[in-house]
């Protein structure tokens, strides 16, 4: 920790009220999780106290306790003022355009991690149709006609109009590869029609997992083989000093924002329940690593202030929650679920 961090800490430490200096230090531990060593305490507050920011109360005794002076408290506002206009610079606030936010998604390389187990469990071979249910803006639609190749076709589905005309006009002209708007609860295509399906984040949020796969089971092939690849968003976890609130966020995220947030620990289980016999379960954890790429994907401010609004912080929790992110380092990470499973 840098001196000027622990000077900080202290000031943060006498905000509510004058401390001795070994209750500074546990003031500081319940909001980083760790003391501050011996030599940097005594020395930020011996600079503190210099800079009279700080003073000793007027008390006998070795042990006076500390206090912020009237300038303390004014370095503290600037300061914590400029970390607030840091994370609101960090973080968005607005929700994103639906179609613009997923083809951000597809371009956040850390959680595609699990793309290349998806694709090996899938196995498309040149020649063969492909049904990409719940496709979005068609991020994984060149992936799947190059395996397949110009001999073979991919049909790209999903229920929003505006993916689907923005997946055609970025991917449609392809030769083989065709778009539709349609329900995968009940999808406008003939038994058995289809040798591979590919199904990538869908099912997190259908209203009945069960009909969609048992769907997805009438319109494979016999021998025909779907992959399968849900997040769990009860395993988002953050290396943050405050634990707590890390929990809060997440609890709030699994109970309030996503409809099935823990269908990827089910995968194995719903699609065997659909006819299905399941060949693999590989989850994957991708690591997330840059707070502003993370933010475009689980928009910390706007979440934030949703878990605020539905109580599962109090807002200064979450304000000092976004603090702590922005400042950094950051690391979370996540776990998806790839399952393949086939028609037998
Ligand atoms: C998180 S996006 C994933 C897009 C794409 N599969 C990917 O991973 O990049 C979920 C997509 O599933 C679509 N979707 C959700 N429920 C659906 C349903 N019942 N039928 C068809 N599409 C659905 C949404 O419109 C959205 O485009």
């Amino acid at each position: 920790m840098q001196t000027a961090d622990a000077q900080l800490l202290i000031l943060c430490a006498l905000a509510r009220g004058p401390l001795h200096g070994y209750a500074v230090n546990t003031a500081v531990k319940e909001v980083t999780g760790e003391r501050l060593g011996r030599g940097s305490l005594s020395s930020a507050l011996a600079r503190l106290e210099a800079k009279g920011l700080i003073e000793p109360l007027e008390m006998q005794g070795r042990q006076r306790p500390l206090r912020l002076t009237d300038a303390g408290r004014a370095v503290l506002e600037r300061e914590l003022h400029a970390t607030a206009l840091v994370t609101q610079r960090m973080f968005e606030a607005a929700v994103p355009d639906r179609v613009a936010y997923q083809r951000r998604l597809s371009g956040v390389e850390a959680l595609h991690t699990y793309r290349d187990v998806m694709v090996r469990a899938l196995a498309p071979v040149p020649g063969q149709t492909v049904l990409d249910v719940g496709c979005g803006p068609g991020g994984d639609v060149p992936l799947l006609a190059g395996a397949v190749t110009a001999s073979g076709r991919v049909l790209g589905l999903d229920r929003e109009p505006r993916m689907v005309a923005d997946a055609r006009a970025r991917h449609g002209q392809r030769s083989g590869v065709a778009f539709l708007g349609a329900d995968a609860h009940a999808l406008p295509l003939a038994s058995a029609c289809v040798d591979r399906v590919w199904m990538h984040r869908v099912l997190q949020h259908a209203a009945d997992p069960a009909l969609v796969l048992t769907e997805t089971a009438r319109v494979l092939r016999p021998g025909g083989r779907v992959v399968l690849a849900e997040p769990d968003w009860e395993t988002l976890v953050f290396d943050h000093p405050d634990l707590e609130a890390s929990r809060a966020y997440t609890r709030h995220v699994v109970d309030r924002i996503i409809r099935n947030a823990v269908v990827g620990r089910q995968l194995a289980r719903r699609a065997t329940e659909a006819g299905l016999a399941v060949d693999a379960v590989v989850p994957v954890t991708s690591a997330l690593r840059d707070a502003a790429e993370a933010d475009r994907v689980l928009g910390f401010q706007r979440n934030a202030e949703r878990a605020v609004t539905a109580g599962y912080l109090t807002a200064e929790a979450a304000q000092g929650w976004l603090d702590a992110l922005a400042a950094g380092p950051f690391l979370a990470s996540v776990t998806v679920h790839v399952v393949a499973a086939s028609r037998e």
